[in-house]
């Protein structure tokens, strides 16, 4: 069989205004311009591009579009009433979030890649959606190409999903991958990762673990059928994981990686979610330790399907506009049979569980006196919190050791208190090393 699948063509326009046409909207553009004969065939409309909402429309863009189409006035643009589907890839907070609900108020379906405006205020965009009677479809605002939200929304709306383990962002990944094959520190493996362009000049959103906790709060909330915003999200970034964190993790067959957890978890009055952002060493043997560089996955573990890994690039403008482009011929598709997608569903309202009282485990290394007695001392302090260990190794230098202790599963708090007590043991020189140990049978 040859050419392309069509369904029946209306001859109708569907009409796009794109917001905003940096790394990912110009490849938004361009995809649409280059590929309009087989997303018409797809939709069943031909798609074209209204206008452009830029800030510096004069700027020279490597765009296939009439430059007539660049205006600043991204307003008039989303409200001039004939607009099918807005896409919005300026990201932050405002103007997006005001032009996303004009542009819903104004009859436009809207495709976004905004993770930060959907972790904090998601609800808003939601209900304005339904309100209007639109879809709003946000498959690129994690983990950019993979497809993870509609299958979460869509395929897996029969399963309970129990746990979301993520890579979701690729700058940190690209980091602590360079840390571990090379040996190097964070500061110089950061400087490698701006240099080629991985890392932005300020590179906060992404070592600081924003990004991430962002994409954290949409996963969590989209797996469990819940109403999960940033400000519930745990965030530690890696800018403390020392290349001795690194060595300690090989020393156990582990490797650091910042991952996204969300778990869904019994609680005294029903089900409970957590959702935290750190890092943590997995084992080799994990599917997502294989996941190097810039890339990005997510591991699902529902109850049915069993495990699940989406695998691939989370940045970068082409793999991002795929996933837009996919959101804008769903869109569309709905538009012509005159019905939504999938809404929010937020009816399970489960209570956060706080960070202190999630199960993890602890990976310590200790510098200590080497001498009769320190071990049961370090045990104790173990023992005082309820703390139980699960592996001990030590190493002999001249007049000291070095401890490495790994917990078994306990309640966070019950960990970090241990370490607090650690440091303060006479015998105990030094903490080298703490980090959780996640994605381990214990
Ligand atoms: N800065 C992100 C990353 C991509 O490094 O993965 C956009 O979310």
């Amino acid at each position: 069989m040859t050419g392309p699948m069509t369904g029946p063509i209306t001859g109708r326009t569907l009409r796009v205004a794109l917001l905003g046409c940096g790394v990912v909207g110009s490849q938004v553009a361009r995809i649409l311009t280059e590929q309009a004969d087989d997303l018409t065939a797809r939709i069943g409309a031909r798609p074209e591009i209204v206008g452009i909402a830029v800030r510096r429309p004069q700027r020279s863009r490597d765009v296939p579009v009439d430059p007539a189409l660049f205006t600043t006035d991204a307003h008039a643009l989303v409200t001039r009433g004939d607009v099918d589907v807005v896409v919005e890839v300026i990201g932050g907070i405002e103007p997006a979030r005001s032009l996303i609900l004009a542009a819903l108020e104004s009859g436009a379906s809207v495709a976004t890649a905004n993770k930060a405006l959907l972790a904090e205020d998601g609800a808003t965009l939601f209900a304005a959606a339904e309100k209007a009677g639109r879809d709003i479809y946000f498959e690129a605002a994690v983990a950019g190409a993979i497809p993870i939200l509609r299958p979460l929304r869509e395929s897996l709306a029969g399963d309970r999903v129990r746990r979301v383990l993520g890579i979701v962002n690729g700058t940190t990944n690209f980091i602590l991958d360079r840390m571990d094959s090379t040996g190097a520190g964070f500061s110089e493996a950061l400087e490698e990762a701006q240099e080629l362009g991985y890392a932005e000049a300020d590179p906060t959103a992404d070592v600081e673990g924003f990004d991430a906790a962002a994409k954290a709060a949409i996963l969590a909330s989209l797996a469990f059928h819940t109403r999960v915003t940033v400000a519930d999200v745990h965030r530690e970034g890696i800018t403390d994981v020392s290349a001795a964190d690194i060595a300690s993790a090989r020393d156990m067959g582990c490797v650091v990686k910042l991952l996204a957890i969300c778990d869904l978890t019994d609680g005294d009055g029903g089900s409970m979610v957590s959702a935290r952002v750190h890092p943590a060493m997995i084992p080799l043997s994990h599917p997502l330790a294989s996941v190097r560089e810039a890339y990005n996955a997510v591991f699902v573990e529902s109850e049915a399907a069993g495990q699940l890994m989406f695998y691939g690039p989370g940045a970068g403008g082409a793999p991002t506009a795929s996933a837009v482009l996919g959101d804008l011929v769903t869109i569309a598709r709905n538009r012509l049979d005159e019905v939504r997608g999938v809404g929010e569903s937020t009816y399970a309202q489960c209570a956060i569980r706080p960070m202190g009282e999630t199960r993890t485990r602890y990976h310590v290394a200790i510098d200590v006196d080497d001498r009769a007695g320190v071990l049961a001392s370090v045990a104790q302090v173990f023992a005082e919190h309820d703390v139980s260990i699960q592996t001990v190794r030590q190493e002999g230098r001249d007049d000291d050791a070095e401890l490495v202790i790994v917990s078994h599963t306990a309640a966070d708090a019950a960990l970090a208190a241990t370490v607090q007590g650690l440091r303060e043991l006479a015998a105990v020189r030094d903490v080298t090393s703490v980090m959780r140990v996640e994605g381990e049978a214990e």
